[in-house]
């Protein structure tokens, strides 16, 4: 069956059993900041799980568009994925277990035609902390739908390290595994949110994916939970009727369900694959990279996942009615941090082409336009913002990698070359070495007071922020001012500054406007320089052996009695700019990109202004 013939099917069926039909939310929370993503079918819909009246009644469904962070390094097995859709099905406090079991496996098995011999189910042991009995009321209606399968299932508790026996297929697992909220187990849950016991449903591939010999799961017995990869959870009935006080679990006045079953596995095996990255659901993304890289998937195939569905998941979030592109914080980082660890496997296969990221982008809209219509809509926005992305990440990535190689402080690498840290501890793990995060964090936090002091007005060098692009404008900003004062002499001082992400903007004595042609020896200049490799080297010094060097002080700024001061230098030593800063700075000036002045005008009487960008 084709994806999109699956997806209708559920909504059909559940259509038939008086559910009204409800869009997917969008990916981002509304309303909710517990998390950055919406992760499942549920959570736009809590407070209806709590009482509030649903405009379209008791009875819903819908696929959810979802996203989970905490996997985007477990991609690369063949059935993890970041963004997927979740099938769901809800009661708000009107049906229960008796119908909603049923429902699910008559959807599974007589619709989209699994074989019931190879469903197993889990249910909830129970949990005396929390006072939540053990759920026999589902192993019951369990076996009572197998029994129409003539299936003859048992029910057992799940002990560890003990053999599945023939002939058993529901197992009680304590609240580690069914137990669900938004937060995880019982005791994860803050006060107020609600959960409760589960009955999963899981598929058995008949594979053992991870059990070779020196495996960590090879000398264990396999059991449903396993991770070996036999056993697949497709579905999961969440029977929510607690709500956490700080009286303890209280039952709410509703009982309601909560199904939610990965779209992409359902689909992975109802097309009789092991792998989600098979499906129709990836099969043309897959197509396209292989086109792009000249391998084949099956050379290599964490990286074909992880580029398709980090892609994807960018794609789906740039693409969402409340379109969040690639910044340095929040959900913003998570979509740079996607955007860039897909570039880099990209580059690992080998892919040459400029701006293939997008190319990527458009399959996906199209393959999912018909059911998420914001992706038509905001195609232009992902395109835009995917090439800036990439032009940008591209720039640094070849050297940042270089100066990862030479040991490079996992900070600098950070602010300098953009590489979210993630990244960077996952480089020092494939090469058997460990980054020091809690270093890293240190150095972050002093660095965003730094920030923080920079938006009040007080930062000396004029910055906007410390994103990547900044600081190179700031780079930048010095060779201009030296450049200035090699074709109009010393006299040309620096009268203010300010930099942003977007351009640099410098103020400076000088009398008269500037000519086209001068302009151009001075973009000239600076371009030289870029291109002449010069190191950025920061020297610390009592403030009287700075001025004896002759370095650019700003104007107005009282300084301590150490300074620093920023020198822009050759390999031999040969001083191009020296000026007082406190940075920070790129370390050499071939990270800079290509300078351009966009805007020369006066300020006032004798003080000019250049606006310049990098290209
Ligand atoms: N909310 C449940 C889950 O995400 C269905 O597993």
């Amino acid at each position: 069956m084709k994806s999109s013939e699956l997806r209708q099917k559920f909504l059909d069926f559940f259509e038939k059993r008086g559910h009204k039909i409800i869009t997917s939310a969008s990916l981002i929370p509304e309303n909710d900041s517990s998390t950055l993503f919406i992760g499942s079918g549920m959570q736009p819909l809590i407070p209806y799980l709590l009482g509030e009246k649903h405009p379209k009644g008791v009875r819903l469904c819908n696929s959810q568009k979802s996203f989970r962070t905490e996997d985007i390094e477990e991609v690369g097995d063949g059935r993890h994925n970041t963004f997927f859709e979740m099938l769901g099905n809800w009661s708000l406090g009107d049906y229960f277990k008796k119908e909603q079991l049923p429902w699910i496996y008559s959807f599974l098995i007589d619709e989209i035609k699994l074989n019931p011999n190879k469903i197993y189910a889990s249910v909830f042991y129970g949990d005396e902390q929390i006072g939540v009995p053990k759920d026999t009321e589902s192993v019951a209606i369990l076996k009572e739908i197998f029994k129409k399968y003539e299936i003859d299932a048992e029910d057992t508790d799940f002990v560890g390290g003990k053999e599945m026996k023939e002939g058993e297929r529901i197992f009680y697992y304590p609240s580690l595994k069914n137990w669900w909220s938004k937060s995880g187990l019982p005791q994860k849950m803050p006060i107020g949110e609600i959960g409760g016991p589960d009955s999963e449903i899981f598929y058995d591939l008949g594979i053992e994916l991870k059990k070779h010999e020196n495996s960590l799961w090879a000398k264990q017995s396999c059991h449903i939970n396993c991770d070996c990869g036999r056993f697949i959870e497709i579905g999961n009935n969440v029977f929510i009727e607690y709500k956490k006080t700080n009286k303890g679990f209280e039952k709410l006045e509703q009982k309601n369900v909560d199904f939610g079953g990965g779209f992409e596995r359902l689909v992975m095996v109802n097309q009789g694959l092991d792998n989600i990255f098979e499906t129709d659901l990836f099969l043309n993304i897959i197509k396209k990279i292989e086109e792009l890289s000249g391998k084949k998937y099956q050379d290599d195939k964490k990286s074909f996942e992880v580029i398709a569905d980090h892609i994807k998941s960018a794609t789906f979030i740039m693409g969402d009615n409340k379109s969040i592109v690639p910044s340095n914080t929040g959900q913003g980082y998570i979509v740079r941090r996607l955007i860039r660890r897909a570039i880099r496997f990209g580059q690992k296969l080998g892919i040459k082409e400029g701006n293939w990221v997008e190319k990527i982008t458009k399959i996906i809209v199209d393959d999912y336009k018909n059911v998420y219509p914001e992706l038509e809509t905001k195609a232009k926005v992902i395109k835009e913002e995917l090439l800036k992305e990439e032009v940008k990440f591209n720039q640094t990535l070849e050297k940042g990698l270089k100066e990862f190689e030479r040991g490079e402080d996992p900070f600098i690498l950070f602010t300098t070359y953009g590489f979210p840290i993630e990244f960077t501890v996952e480089l020092a793990k494939e090469k058997g070495q460990e980054i020091n995060l809690k270093d890293f964090e240190e150095k972050l936090k002093k660095h965003q007071e730094l920030s923080k002091t920079a938006s009040a007005g007080m930062f000396k060098g004029g910055l906007a922020n410390h994103e990547p692009q900044t600081i190179k404008l700031h780079t930048a900003h010095h060779l201009l001012l030296a450049a200035l004062q090699e074709i109009f002499g010393k006299s040309v001082k620096q009268k203010g500054s300010n930099i942003n992400a977007e351009r640099l903007r410098i103020d400076f004595s000088f009398d008269r406007k500037i000519t086209d042609e001068e302009k151009k020896k001075i973009e000239d200049i600076v371009n030289e320089k870029i291109t002449q490799d010069l190191n950025v080297v920061k020297r610390e010094m009592p403030k009287e052996e700075a001025q004896k060097t002759g370095a650019e002080m700003e104007f107005g700024v009282k300084y301590g009695n150490t300074v620093s001061v920023y020198f822009i230098e050759d390999k031999k030593g040969n001083i191009f700019s020296k000026e007082f800063c406190g940075g920070p700075h790129v370390p050499n000036t071939s990270l800079l990109g290509k300078f351009k002045i966009v805007k020369e005008e006066a300020v006032s009487a004798g003080v000019r202004r250049i606006k310049a960008i990098l290209e």
